[in-house]
């Protein structure tokens, strides 16, 4: 369970995050909507301790991680992982170097225990393989498209199995076939690795497709939070604008 209480976040003049309430229940996939700039990646870092609140709180199972700095902090989030926005891979490695990069610096977030070289080969390939790049591991970022790069990114996150995982606009500037790729993915990794997994986005169809709930935040707070078909009933002018822009329920491409 992570819960955050009265959060506050201001840069200079702009206040950002302005008393947000939310709480992520274990196991779900919680969806943040919300027009550019609102605070969604900024939430999500405070979520994962890059930055720190100016007021309010963050608990993670009972851990205040809000309160905690260097090691300790370090220690509470290496069982968490950030899909960014850009994918951010390593431009100077090549993929199987990228995907492998976490469990060669860290190991095992749960257990500490190093990985041998044959190890960390075996679970890269199968990281890839969830992802659809397998025999890509020679491939560099720059020979990637788009859509292979995030792919590239998500098995790098998957590859140690965290147990809350955290999204920043996984389909922002693909294109929709692709979009639907990487929200199909979202679902299979969910329900094989038994996350916790927060989504931000402005995509509607995304946050049907792969949320449990869905949140709204609007200037600086979350304004309603609700299952998928309440949440859309919800009179709200963002909400209704947002349903008008699918035609078709992104629930019923999900495969059963
Ligand atoms: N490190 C920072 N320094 C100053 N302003 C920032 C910083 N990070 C975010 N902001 C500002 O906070 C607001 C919310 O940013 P962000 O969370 O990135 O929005 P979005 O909802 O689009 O992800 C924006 O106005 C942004 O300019
Ligand atoms: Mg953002």
């Amino acid at each position: 369970m992570i819960k955050i209480r009265k959060l506050c976040k201001r840069y200079g003049n702009n206040q950002v995050l302005k008393n947000l309430d939310l709480e992520i229940k274990t196991g779900e996939t919680l969806v943040v909507l919300g027009q550019s700039g609102v605070g969604k990646s900024v939430l999500l870092k405070h979520i994962i301790g890059i930055t720190k609140p100016d007021s309010g709180t963050i608990d993670i199972d009972g851990v205040r991680i809000s309160d905690l700095s260097g090691p300790d902090l370090y220690k509470a989030v290496l069982n968490m992982g950030m899909l960014f926005q850009g994918a951010a891979l390593f431009d100077s490695m090549n993929v199987e170097e990228n995907t492998g990069f976490y469990l060669e610096q860290h190991g095992d977030p749960k257990t500490g225990k190093f990985y041998s070289a044959q190890e960390i080969k075996q679970k890269v390939t199968e990281a890839l393989e969830v992802v659809g790049l397998e025999g890509t591991e020679e491939k560099m970022p720059s020979e990637l498209s788009g859509g292979m790069k995030k792919r590239a990114a998500l098995a790098r996150l998957i590859v140690y199995r965290p147990a809350i995982l955290l999204y920043d606009e996984p389909t922002t500037g693909l294109d929709p076939i692709t979009a639907m790729h990487i929200n199909e993915l979202i679902v299979k990794i969910q329900k094989e690795l038994k996350a916790t997994s927060i989504v931000v986005t402005h995509d509607i169809a995304s946050a049907l497709y792969v949320g449990d709930r869905l949140a709204l935040n609007k200037e600086g707070k979350i304004a309603y939070i609700d299952e998928p078909d309440a949440f859309l009933k919800v009179k709200d002018p963002i909400i209704e604008f947002l349903c008008r822009t699918v035609t078709e329920d992104p629930r019923s491409f999900r495969e059963h």
